[in-house]
């Protein structure tokens, strides 16, 4: 018996989950899904057994730690030069996807409109079609894959309730830059529109670049819900702990979805972040981390006949084999995991119909020797 009529039929087992599966059961070097093959800092995890042996083991606020909270929004301040509340304004969420999810859930009525661009991270558009919302894709200019702002404003009508932006971008590493802030902050002027902004990998920009935070719009600010994870910026994706922002107003609402879906977060590891952002100031140095380990791998490819798309934020670099191959990305993904025992994700799967460029994503958030090793392999194809 299956009494269930599915809000989500089209939902099956997702690719990261296949492919790591598949990456397991060859033996290849996993470079699919996205989380670092490196340990946390000791330190940061020293702070979490400290708080667990200390008895920070009972229900944190509903909101989060107010310590924390504090912490975050000095941080904001000091980064975005943003003014946020701890009381009102910021909520500890477990990780980015929650956050995501609940801003959704909070703010989607069926019929309402979602303008988000394609490729795009996969939790988005299932907590849209969940609440009877319509996910508009727009897709990002391909191989650069920058914003076509004169699309967003054809795709823009009364049932348009949110835009949702992602940058640095998963999976495509382009940034989102001033001017495109701009445009956004001229497109929505006037309207009701609300912004949600993923900045989950506000630390991993490079070759100079700054991360571009709607935080530091005050015409975006005032219309955002923000969204960041622990899981990126500390290298610890199994916690499972992020922290969204958002005007009072919002927050208000969020809250009122966050309370009935988690209540509240790990309360000993909200202990340990805080202390580990205080006394370690863990966030200065990222970019400069996660750029050397982009170097190694381009390095390691340069003999290769896989074709570059420059990689300006996020730990994935994407690689055109079109003058490898004219397989379709899925097949040429499997037969790389299978054949040559290297794991990708192929980009089809970002896309609403899924839409093949001949690109794969490889993660780089990888051991030196695990990235100069899948590099020798990629220059024998
Ligand atoms: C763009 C983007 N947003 C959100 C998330 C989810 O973050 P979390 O693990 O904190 O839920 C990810 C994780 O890969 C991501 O790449």
């Amino acid at each position: 018996m299956n009494p269930i009529n599915s809000k989500l039929p089209n939902v099956g087992t997702t690719i990261f989950t296949k492919m790591s599966a598949m990456a397991n059961e060859h033996g290849a070097i996993n470079l699919s899904q996205g989380f670092p093959g490196f340990e946390a800092d000791k330190n940061l995890t020293a702070l979490v057994t400290k708080y667990l042996n200390e008895g920070k083991n009972q229900y944190a606020p509903m909101p989060g730690l107010l310590e924390l909270r504090v912490t975050l929004c000095n941080y904001l301040q000091k980064t975005y030069g943003s003014e946020i509340n701890p009381n009102s304004e910021i909520t500890v969420t477990a990780g980015a996807t929650q956050a995501i999810y609940n801003t959704i859930s909070a703010i989607i009525r069926p019929g309402d409109e979602v303008i988000l661009f394609s490729p795009a991270y996969d939790c988005y558009a299932p907590a849209i079609e969940v609440h009877g919302g319509i996910p508009v894709f727009v897709p990002l200019d391909h191989p650069d894959y920058s914003i076509n702002w004169e699309a967003v404003k054809k795709q823009m009508n009364s049932k348009t309730k949110l835009i949702l932006i992602n940058s640095p971008h998963n999976p495509t590493g382009s940034l989102v830059t001033k001017k495109d802030l701009e445009q956004l902050q001229e497109i929505v002027s006037g309207t009701e529109v609300l912004i949600l902004s993923d900045e989950v990998y506000e630390h991993i920009t490079f070759d100079g670049a700054n991360h571009e935070s709607v935080l530091a719009y005050p015409e975006l600010k005032k219309r955002s819900m923000v969204v960041y994870s622990f899981g990126k910026s500390l290298h610890v994706t199994g916690w499972k702990l992020g922290f969204c922002v958002a005007p009072e107003w919002w927050m208000d609402e969020f809250r009122k979805m966050h309370q009935y879906t988690v209540f509240s977060c790990n309360s000993p590891m909200q202990y340990a972040i805080n202390d580990y952002i205080l006394n370690h100031k863990p966030f200065g140095d990222t970019s400069e981390f996660y750029e050397r380990k982009r170097d190694l791998f381009l390095a390691s490819i340069k003999e290769s006949r896989f074709k570059v798309i420059p990689c300006k934020g996020t730990y994935f670099q994407l690689l055109d084999y079109s003058e490898i191959s004219d397989m379709n990305d899925v097949e040429f993904a499997e037969k790389l995991t299978k054949e040559h025992g290297i794991a990708s994700i192929p980009v089809s799967v970002f896309y609403p119909d899924l839409e093949d460029n001949k690109v794969l994503r490889f993660c780089f958030a990888k051991e030196d020797d695990l990235l100069i090793k899948a590099g020798k392999i990629l220059c024998t194809i």
